[in-house]
């Protein structure tokens, strides 16, 4: 099966590639991938001259270069957005664009290609705020906090509709937060982790109650893997692993691990609308597909903390490449409205 994958030179594409590739079932890949500041082709070093492996450089947004890139494809696996909160907050327009319009384009060209299976990754901050004693099923009302979830979930509405208006064989997965090798040092656990390597600040926001539900990142390529198998057409998936807990407990763990004083931990103030807490429930997917995660947390951060350790050059080239201008606006923005907060 040849498989276009679209974003798989950001943190979960470039591990469900290798993912793929590495199953025992003749599958090829097609990356697409603008490569923005989160997509970078050294994450996909190991596979890059194999044959059942090629890369096109291009926007989702750009019709024409995706239907050419899309042509002889089986089906389309779409990871391709704009994926962090803080971000969407900052600068919600590039967010819409390419998470909205970029996911109609290639629901349009799917569709004229006549393409067999397209699974659409989204995530579970388009439930929102999960009080305490609740998780969200498939079933939950969506209701989106920021201006990226609000895109996530938009986006999984034009899936929504392409399945009822045109028959479309599309399929949308939920996954918690996820982690793992290869995720760029803006999102918590990285920024955590590089910090600390660094003997640098560890910035919390707000009270650092907020909870999320840690996802090894292997764990989400095999669901996903699963799903683009054997998923229902039509279907929500949920994918989380159970492990809810608070972000001051996650970074005391990192200290932990890394032998690293909790003085470094810094309180500053809080995301604008600040989700508190997500929980999923997923038994579907276990109960459909057979799925469950596998990665305990503690191993599964301490083999991340490893990863980080060994890949300082990694570390070094995604923060000072090509897109340092550009990184570099956003954080002079965010230690301007992140002030530190004395308790
Ligand atoms: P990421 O930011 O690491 O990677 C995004 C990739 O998309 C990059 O390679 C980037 O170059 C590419 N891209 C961005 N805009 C593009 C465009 N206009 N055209 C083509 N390529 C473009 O993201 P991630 O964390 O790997 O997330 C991947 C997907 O999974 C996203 O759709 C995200 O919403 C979803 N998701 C993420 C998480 C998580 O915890 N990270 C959890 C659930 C769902
Ligand atoms: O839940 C799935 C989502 O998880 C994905 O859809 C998103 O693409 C992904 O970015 C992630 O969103 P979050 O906002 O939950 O992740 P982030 O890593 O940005 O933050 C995790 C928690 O840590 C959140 O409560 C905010 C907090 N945080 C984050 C950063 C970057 C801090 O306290 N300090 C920080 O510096």
């Amino acid at each position: 099966m040849k498989v276009f994958v679209t974003g798989g030179a950001g943190f979960i594409g470039s591990n469900f590639v290798y993912h793929l590739l590495g199953l025992p079932a003749a599958y090829s890949v097609v990356n697409y991938d603008a490569l923005t500041y989160a997509g970078n082709l050294l994450n996909l070093e190991r596979v890059a001259s194999q044959q059942n492996y090629s890369f096109v450089r291009g926007n989702i947004c750009d019709a024409a270069a995706v239907c050419a890139a899309m042509q002889g494809c089986d089906a389309v696996v779409h990871f391709a957005a704009e994926s962090h909160v803080d971000r969407s907050i900052y600068e919600p327009a590039p967010i819409i664009e390419t998470n909205v319009r970029g996911t109609l384009v290639l629901l349009q060209a799917a569709r004229e290609l006549k393409i067999s299976r397209f699974v659409h990754v989204s995530t579970d901050e388009v439930y929102g705020d999960i009080p305490h004693g609740l998780a969200s099923d498939e079933n939950y009302p969506l209701q989106p906090n920021s201006p990226y979830s609000a895109s996530k979930a938009a986006s999984d509405m034009l899936v929504r509709s392409f399945v009822r208006t045109y028959g479309f064989p599309g399929i949308i997965t939920r996954a918690s937060n996820n982690y793992g090798p290869y995720q760029f040092p803006e999102k918590f656990i990285p920024l955590m982790i590089a910090n600390a390597l660094d003997n640098k600040p560890l910035p919390i926001y707000g009270d650092g109650l907020q909870e999320r539900d840690w996802l090894h990142v292997e764990d989400h390529c095999r669901a996903l893997a699963l799903v683009l198998e054997r998923g229902r057409e039509g279907e929500v998936y949920n994918v989380g692993a159970g492990n809810t807990e608070p972000n001051l407990s996650m970074v005391r763990r990192i200290l932990r691990v890394l032998g690293k004083p909790e003085s470094l931990m810094t309180r500053v103030a809080d995301r604008p609308g600040h989700d508190r807490r997500y929980a999923l429930e997923s038994s579907k997917i276990t109960r459909e597909l057979g799925w469950s995660p596998g990665m305990d947390l503690e191993q599964g951060i301490r083999q991340t903390i490893n990863w980080y350790r060994s890949n300082g050059a990694w570390l070094q080239h995604v923060r000072e490449g090509d897109y340092r201008e550009y990184y570099d606006k956003y954080y002079t923005h965010r230690d301007k409205t992140m002030k530190t907060v004395t308790a």
